[in-house]
């Protein structure tokens, strides 16, 4: 069957063999097929780039379903299966009023892969409300939980992306939400913009969201109707005095101090300044409003893509010095 659908970059690479699973049960039948010896596992598709066909057995985790369980005075903890998309479970939080995951509204994707990323925008990161998740040891077909430190959460990564790759499939993610005092972080400086524009002072959770959406949408494209990935590559961390060596050519450059020692430089910056920023190939390119997505217009390649974060990789490397990796995982 084509993937088309079930990648947010729409690419129209294709799966020998694809089944979906809606529980546990199932997903452990799935993986035992030995009929297809290659699985690869799919969530919703929202961080990979499909540059060729998969010639194997295609999993789907669907596993739906969202549950309090622990209901205290000042929060709650919430629990939300693999399958359930990201942005909807937000919602149904914000109709909650349980706080916490506001600054994370409109993120693509769903919540069995959110941590995996450690997704994060705003000012907040998932590791910020993260209490544990469940996971398939793929191996022994056991079901084993990490808590927020075995998670060994870091910008845009985790333990799954690092040690524990593609050895375990995670079932379900725990959050612990508050119900009273929310803590609002509008420190990022567009939300703060966007809520004076919306005429809101004293804001809400709801209002975090809706400015969050806002913002994104002006400068996002939806991958309902651009296929994109969201950022293509990681913001680099340099080190201070490469950055001081940067300015003297470069006065303007944009930065954030993470360290005595280091900075993190925006890579949208960095892409823009090298003149990638709106460039469009056939039917490809990088996105008009944002340098750091990639998109496609309708009937990309995957490989053409990759071909052209390639190129964009090294001229920033010629450039500045400044390697840039992509956040997007590569098939
Ligand atoms: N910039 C440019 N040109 C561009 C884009 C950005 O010069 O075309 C510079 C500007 O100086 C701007 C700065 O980059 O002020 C930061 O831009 P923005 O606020 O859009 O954030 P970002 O660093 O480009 C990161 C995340 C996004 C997240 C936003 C908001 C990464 C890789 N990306 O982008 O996450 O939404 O911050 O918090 O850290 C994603 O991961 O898919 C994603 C969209």
């Amino acid at each position: 069957i084509s993937l088309k659908t079930y990648n947010t970059f729409g690419l129209d690479a294709r799966a020998k063999y694809f089944i979906k699973v809606e529980s546990l049960a199932e997903l452990i039948e799935a993986l035992s097929l030995d009929a297809y010896p290659d699985k690869f596992i799919l969530g919703g598709g929202s961080n990979m780039l499909l540059t060729k066909d998969l010639d194997c057995l295609v999993i789907q985790v669907a596993l739906k379903g969202i549950e309090i369980i622990d209901h205290q005075e000042d929060f709650v903890l919430v629990k939300a299966n693999a399958g359930e998309n990201w942005h909807e479970f937000v919602l149904w939080c914000l109709e909650h009023d349980f706080g916490g995951l506001e600054n994370l509204s409109l993120i693509p994707g769903n919540v069995g892969t959110a941590p995996i990323q450690n997704i994060g925008a705003y000012g907040v990161e998932i590791k910020d409300v993260f209490v544990s998740c469940d996971a398939l040891n793929i191996k022994t077909n056991k079901l084993e939980t990490f808590t927020k430190e075995a998670c060994q959460f870091g910008y845009r990564e985790s333990i799954f992306k690092q040690a524990k790759k593609d050895q375990y499939i995670i079932l379900d993610a725990t959050f612990k939400l508050t119900k009273v005092e929310h803590q609002l972080h509008t420190e990022y400086g567009a939300i703060a913009t966007e809520l004076e524009a919306m005429g809101i002072v004293k804001p809400t959770i709801q209002d975090i969201s809706k400015a969050v959406i806002n913002i994104r949408e002006s400068k996002l494209p939806n991958p309902k109707e651009i296929g994109n990935s969201g950022s293509f590559f990681k913001n680099p961390i340099i080190s201070k005095s490469h950055y001081e060596k940067l300015k003297i050519n470069f006065p303007e450059i944009p930065s954030y101090s993470i360290s005595p020692s280091e900075v993190k430089i925006p890579a949208g910056w960095l892409i823009e300044k090298s003149g990638f920023k709106g460039k469009t190939f056939d039917q490809y390119g990088v996105h008009k409003k944002q340098a750091l997505v990639l998109v496609n217009y309708g009937n990309a390649k995957g490989s053409d893509i990759l071909n052209l974060a390639k190129l964009i990789q090294k001229t920033i490397q010629q450039i500045f010095g400044i390697t840039i990796e992509m956040e997007v995982n590569i098939i």
